[in-house]
């Protein structure tokens, strides 16, 4: 359920008309419902009232400081995977002791910035970065709270570049191997080992691979108890995915009952990742049409919708051929016209949509590029030089830009001649 919906015939995002937003902000921006992200928050969140957990939001699915400031107001923490995340994190008043420090390269850096800021736990993924974090903590004089990030290799049916607990991957430490990492980091001086984790891989459709993770992670902690290794938190990473098209998503009561029922035989806070499960619809892609043209002389004749938006604003169509619904702001009758919807970027690759079907529309219109909010600002760029687009948050008949355009002078600002 979102707030993105026609009203008299004119897409809105909850009582604001999103062609008043472009009048005002210019084209391309993202807008992003505040009401939809705080239910999709306390949905998931709230499913899991009956345990003792901490919702951590994955950072980097949208990293917004007033998006992530809306969290950490209902009670939410930050899975952060780099120094700048950790910045962006404290710097939106997000409690230090609900952060957890994930990603294979974590630098020395980057380490003694979280010791010092006192983040609840780093999820190491390798025996030398263990090491690099016993060091840090040593010359810093404090202790350092670990979990390992088991690989448990399990396959989770997503699209390979986001899948990332397979053997294959470059993401944790085979179960095989955490045992001796675990008696390992209990003789150091600076360490301590307070939890397990995984994260398997993003946009899951389904329950059963989440299970099929939890299940060894389970039995590599009762491995760990018989050492005498007392785990307090197990973090089971992000992950749950959303409709984009036709997929049917397990419901977040329905994964998080899945996973309450495999935890009651343990005493431990559990540690959630979500990311596009709670942005990804719950934002948008505003765009305007700058041309629309026919090329002919191929096989068929093929029509393009060239917008203003384009791959370095939204990469996802160009790099996972990911499919976003796209839709006219101002709503349409008519027979749809099978179109390719471009930007104006100098690849064959730069599309939001192929052969997608679409009402007739014309030069001037705008189109709305849904469930935009997970994975779109955070992954965008400068390409062919263009400045990053605006971010725009709708509360109730109001709305603020959160982020604002990029310029000229940005895109130079840190070169010289
Ligand atoms: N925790 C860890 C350690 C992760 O690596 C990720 C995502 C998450 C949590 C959040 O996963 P989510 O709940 O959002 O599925 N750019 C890709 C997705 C990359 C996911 C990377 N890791 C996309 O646009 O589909």
């Amino acid at each position: 359920m979102n707030h993105f919906k026609y009203k008299n015939g004119e897409l809105s995002c909850e009582d604001v008309p999103v062609s008043r937003i472009a009048a005002e902000v210019g084209t391309p921006f993202y807008l992003y419902s505040s009401a939809t992200l705080n239910r999709h928050f306390q949905a998931f969140d709230g499913a899991f009232d009956d345990i003792a957990h901490i919702t951590c939001f994955a950072v980097k699915s949208c990293s917004n400081v007033a998006i992530l400031n809306g969290f950490g107001k209902m009670g939410g923490g930050a899975d952060i995977v780099s120094g700048g995340e950790l910045f962006r994190a404290l710097h939106s008043k997000i409690d230090p002791k609900k952060i957890i420090y994930s990603g294979v390269g974590k630098s020395e850096l980057e380490i003694e910035e979280a010791l010092r800021a006192e983040i609840l736990m780093f999820n190491v993924e390798s025996p030398q970065e263990l090491d690099r974090i016993q060091n840090v903590a040593e010359r810093l004089g404090v202790r350092a709270p670990v979990a390992f990030r088991i690989n448990p290799d399990v396959d989770p049916q997503t699209h390979a570049y986001i899948s990332t607990g397979l053997a294959k991957n470059k993401f944790g430490v085979p179960v095989k191997e955490a045992l001796v990492e675990y008696l390992r980091a209990q003789d150091m001086a600076n360490i301590d080992i307070i939890g397990v984790s995984c994260h398997i891989g993003s946009q899951l459709t389904k329950i059963s691979p989440f299970i099929e993770a939890l299940h060894k992670v389970k039995l590599f902690i009762q491995q760990l108890e018989q050492k005498g290794i007392v785990i307090k938190y197990l973090d089971l990473g992000g992950g749950l995915g959303i409709n984009y098209n036709d997929e049917e998503p397990p419901l977040p009561h329905e994964y998080a009952r899945a996973v309450i029922d495999e935890l009651t035989s343990l005493d431990i806070t559990l540690i959630l990742e979500p990311g596009r499960v709670i942005v990804g619809n719950a934002g948008i892609l505003v765009t305007e049409i700058q041309y629309t043209k026919v090329n002919t002389g191929g096989e068929t004749d093929k029509h393009f919708v060239i917008v203003d938006a384009a791959m370095n604003d939204l990469s996802r169509p160009s790099l996972y051929d990911a499919f976003h619904s796209i839709k006219p702001v101002l709503e349409k009758s008519g027979t749809p016209l099978l179109v390719d919807i471009v930007g104006p970027i100098c690849e064959t690759g730069d599309f939001m949509a192929r052969d997608r079907l679409l009402e007739e529309v014309k030069q001037g219109e705008l189109l709305a590029i849904m469930s935009s909010g997970a994975y779109g600002f955070s992954m965008s760029s400068n390409y062919n030089s263009r400045p990053r687009v605006a971010e725009v948050l709708v509360e109730g008949s109001g709305f603020r830009v959160i982020r604002e355009r990029e310029n000229y002078e940005d895109l130079i600002r840190h070169e010289n001649i």
